[in-house]
This record gives C-alpha cells, sequence and structure tokens, in this order.
C-alpha cells in the first residue's frame, strides 16, 4: 500500500489511514478473496504503531467495510463486493455507471428543436457580437457590492438568510409596485408579483402550470428558441406567427390557442416593436377566443431614440396578459433574477408550483436588489448602461452602413441587430468560418421554425462587444460575407 500519513495534520494517524483504506475499498484496488495487509506490515511500511492500524480497522470492521475470518485475517466485506479488481479505478468522473440512464430518463419532448449553441469562452475572442451576455467592465460592481453588504445586517439580514418557503421579499416587491413597474404602465398591487430567477424560469412555471400534453401555443417565428423548447417540453404544439416590421402579424383569430407567447416591446430576435394596432387587434382575438398572453418583455428600457413602448399589460383590462419582467439585460443575466405580473390566482398557482422546485430566488440577491432600487442606484445604472449601449449601438449602426452592401433596417432599441444577409448566404457555415478570424456571431436560421430557409439570417449581439472592436469586426464579417458570396 503506497500511502503516506501526514503527521503535522491535525486529524489523528488512525483516522488518515482509515480513510486511504476506505478509498481503496470503494475504488475497488483490494482482491475481494485475498487478505487486507497485515497491521504489522501496515504499521511497518507506513512507520506507525500497530495500534493506530489496529484502531482505523476497527472502525472500518464497525462500519462494515472489513470482516474477520477466523484464523486467517481481515477482508473485505463480500456485501461490498466491488467487481473485479481495477474496474474501479478512483478518480474524478471515471468511476464507470452501472445504471442503464438511457432507459430510465424519460424521453424529452423538445429532442428535434434545434438548440442555441452557446461559445463558453467567448470573452476570449476579440471581436464579440454574443447575444445574452454583458460587459463586466459596465456592471456597477462598488454599488452592487454595497447592498449584498448592507443586506447581511440589520434589519435586512432576516430576510436576506431566512428559509423564505414561498415568500419573496416584501420590500423588493413593494418596491417593484411602486417604482419600477409604473415606469412601463403597470399599476399592480404585491399579491399581483411573484420574483423569479429570470424570464427563462418564469416561462418553465407558466407552462407547467397552463399547458399539457396537445395544448397549442401561438408563437412568434421567427422568436425565442429556448420558449419553444420550454412549451414543448410541456407538451404543446406550436404555431408559429410571422413577424414584420410591425411586429408580428395577428393570425385571423386565435381560436383553440392556449397561450399566446410575444416580445411586444423589442421583437426577439428582430427588435421591431409591435405597432399599438396589432396591440389590441391581439387582446381582442385573445379575449374571443380565451387566449392566455404571455408578454415576455426582458429588455424594453434599452430604447436609444424615443422612449420605451408602454408594456401590452397596461392595455390589459381582463387579466389576461401575464408579464415577464427581467433584470439580466439592465444589469447582469448572471444575477439571475426575474419576476411575474399577473392575476393573484395565477400568482398564487405559481408560487406554489415554484415552492417545490426553487422554493423562491435567493433572499439574499433579492433584498440586495431592493437596496439597489430604493437608494436609486438602479435607475442611476440602468441610465448609465442604457447611454454605453447607446454608443455602442451607433457604431453598430455606423459600421454596418459603411460595410455592408445590403440593405440592414435597424430598429432603435435592444441589445442586438437583426441580419438577413444577401440571399445564397450560408450564416450557420459564416459564423464557424468567422471565428477562425475571432470573430463571434449569432447564426439566425434557428429562430424559425423552418430553420433551413432561413440560412441567411444572422445576429449581431453588443452588450458584450468593447466599443473599439465595433468597427474591426463588422468589417471582417462584410469581408467574409463577401468572400464566402464571391
Ligand atoms: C425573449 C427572451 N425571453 C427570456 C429570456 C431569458 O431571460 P432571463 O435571463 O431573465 O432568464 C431571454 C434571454 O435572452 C430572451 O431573449
Amino acid at each position: 500500500m503506497a500511502t503516506q500519513v501526514d503527521r503535522e495534520s491535525p486529524e489523528p494517524l488512525y483516522r488518515q489511514l482509515r480513510k486511504v483504506i476506505e478509498e481503496g475499498i470503494v475504488a475497488g484496488r483490494y482482491e475481494p478473496d485475498a487478505p487486507l495487509p497485515s497491521s504489522r506490515g501496515l504499521a511497518l511500511e507506513l512507520g506507525v504503531s500497530r495500534n493506530t492500524v489496529n484502531l482505523a480497522y476497527q472502525e472500518l470492521m464497525a462500519e462494515g467495510f472489513v470482516v474477520s475470518r477466523p484464523r486467517s485475517g481481515l477482508y473485505l466485506n463480500d456485501e461490498l463486493h466491488p467487481g473485479p479488481p481495477g474496474s474501479r479505478e478512483a478518480g474524478p468522473g471515471r468511476n464507470p455507471s452501472r445504471v442503464d440512464w438511457s432507459s430510465r430518463l424519460t424521453a424529452a419532448l423538445d429532442s428535434g428543436l434545434p438548440s442555441i449553441e452557446k461559445i463558453p469562452d467567448w470573452q476570449r475572442y476579440p471581436y464579440v457580437f454574443v447575444a445574452g451576455q454583458v460587459d463586466p467592465s459596465a456592471f456597477p460592481t462598488l454599488a452592487w457590492a454595497r447592498v449584498l453588504r448592507e443586506a447581511l445586517y440589520q434589519p435586512h439580514a432576516h430576510f436576506s438568510l431566512r428559509d423564505g418557503v414561498s415568500s419573496d421579499d416584501p420590500l423588493l416587491v413593494d418596491l417593484l409596485c411602486r417604482k419600477i413597474l409604473p415606469a412601463r404602465g403597470i399599476d399592480v398591487s404585491p399579491a399581483e408579483v411573484l420574483l423569479t430567477m429570470g424570464s427563462q424560469e418564469g416561462l418553465s412555471l407558466l407552462a407547467r402550470t397552463l399547458l399539457g400534453m396537445g395544448h397549442l401555443v401561438a408563437v412568434e417565428d421567427p422568436g425565442y428558441l429556448d420558449a419553444r423548447h420550454i412549451f414543448v417540453r410541456a407538451g404543446a404544439q406550436l404555431v408559429p406567427l410571422a413577424v414584420d416590421g410591425s411586429g408580428v402579424v395577428p393570425a385571423g383569430d386565435l381560436a383553440d390557442i392556449a397561450l399566446l407567447h410575444l416580445t411586444p416591446s423589442h421583437h426577439h430576435p428582430t427588435n421591431v416593436t409591435l405597432s399599438i394596432g396589432r396591440r389590441r387587434q391581439l387582446l381582442a382575438q385573445a379575449a374571443a377566443s380565451g387566449t392566455i398572453v404571455v408578454e415576455d418583455d426582458y429588455d424594453s428600457e434599452l430604447r436609444y431614440q424615443g422612449s420605451p413602448s408602454p408594456a401590452l399589460k397596461g392595455l390589459d383590462e381582463e387579466g389576461r396578459v401575464v408579464y415577464l419582467g427581467t433584470f439580466s439585460k439592465f444589469l447582469a443575466p448572471g444575477l439571475r433574477l426575474g419576476y411575474i405580473v399577473a392575476d393573484p390566482e395565477l400568482i398564487e398557482a405559481l408560487r406554489e408550483d415554484r415552492r417545490y422546485d426553487i422554493r423562491h430566488p435567493p433572499g439574499h440577491v433579492q433584498r440586495a436588489m431592493a437596496l439597489f432600487i430604493e437608494s436609486g442606484q438602479y435607475q442611476r445604472s440602468v441610465r448609465q448602461h442604457r447611454g454605453a449601449l447607446r454608443r455602442k449601438w451607433e457604431a453598430m449602426c455606423e459600421a454596418i452602413e459603411r460595410y455592408f452592401d445590403w440593405p440592414v433596417p435597424v430598429p432603435p432599441g435592444g441589445v442586438s441587430i437583426w441580419v438577413e444577409g444577401p440571399a445564397g448566404l450560408d450564416a450557420p457555415l459564416l459564423a464557424r468560418d468567422l471565428m477562425g478570424k475571432g470573430v463571434i456571431i449569432e447564426r439566425g436560421d434557428i429562430c424559425f421554425l423552418d430553420a433551413a430557409a432561413h440560412r441567411h439570417c444572422f445576429r449581431l449581439g453588443f452588450a458584450a462587444t468593447r466599443l473599439e472592436s465595433v468597427d474591426t469586426g463588422v468589417r471582417l464579417i462584410a469581408e467574409a460575407v463577401a468572400d464566402q458570396l464571391e
């Protein structure tokens, strides 16, 4: 047994030894039918007393790892038979599984849908046009660190550290109702608000609570792919609605549609704003068919010309619109904090569901966010963030105008620019080639139900992009497009 004991360690020698032998047993390093090393031999080998080895063996016997065979010595307990020697070498991730997981895992209903591919080390690339990420240097680090700290002291510590079971931080809910939502044209009371770990969790909660097998869900096409996954996983069937420069195009009616998922402020992924006429038309259709409308309002305040459009929820007189808000785009997605606004009855059902899932988002983050809003820092941060994004958006527009030789209409908001490339362009291939030049773009085809017909589309996220890299990055993209089409 090649092992060492650490004489400097505060842990008694016999315990160290016991641990090493136990690990060896679990890893299958001992022959099942051969005696374990004798206490005398082991003591000599390790330079410890026999007593130390005997104590270690006694503990292992008491716990059933080792049995004593009269006049023969100590052996592994047969009941713990670890398999053929060497078959279970220890080491991270090296234990071969004995469970046939493929026969145990329930089949995911969304296995036919493509997935958004994320490049894990995107931040190492010089020209980053990824979507859904932010520039850490734009985050209000000091102010956030201050509120995180403050949230751990009285009178806040209780709310930061308690098990809230199914409840949320009352201060944050109150501030959302008084300071955040009215600016979006939404006037609600605390019973109409539930905190989430981001809009994505909001969508999952809604899907679990409202959808069942075969339910029809109308989605924007192109639209948010992860939302489609969530609905299909809940058993729903998707009904695509086309999108043009005024947002989603209402179909004849919404008969039989259980749920309609919309991104009215800045359509995902094109960023166009849903016109007021269509908003009213969709609400009237939803009322006629009993459809629930989910307003996924993930980045409405990030508008660079004119003022943000009021939320669809503000027009809702029937409690039919469920509003999803998030702090992901104004601050950072890693905070994982968002909220749902809906009728109290639905909020209660969602709360119950959330309780058996995550219970509630971390209390510490909730209280810190409450203090962030209460101190006025939230509004200051949103203004600064919007200012920084506006500069990037302007640089993007200029570079696109300069280098792309086909028209790209750019709506005045959002954190990405949607590009319909020239006919014949293969954007997934373009994205792959560009990575070799240090440029990351997002393919756009998978935002459509019929991806194959839209391979010429791509998206340029700019929230995580460095301002100085915009011009060169866009030029490299334009050159790669030209190369491919040549
Ligand atoms: C349309 C849309 N909805 C929801 C989300 C998820 O946001 P969150 O980070 O709040 O979960 C995103 C993320 O990019 C999104 O684009």
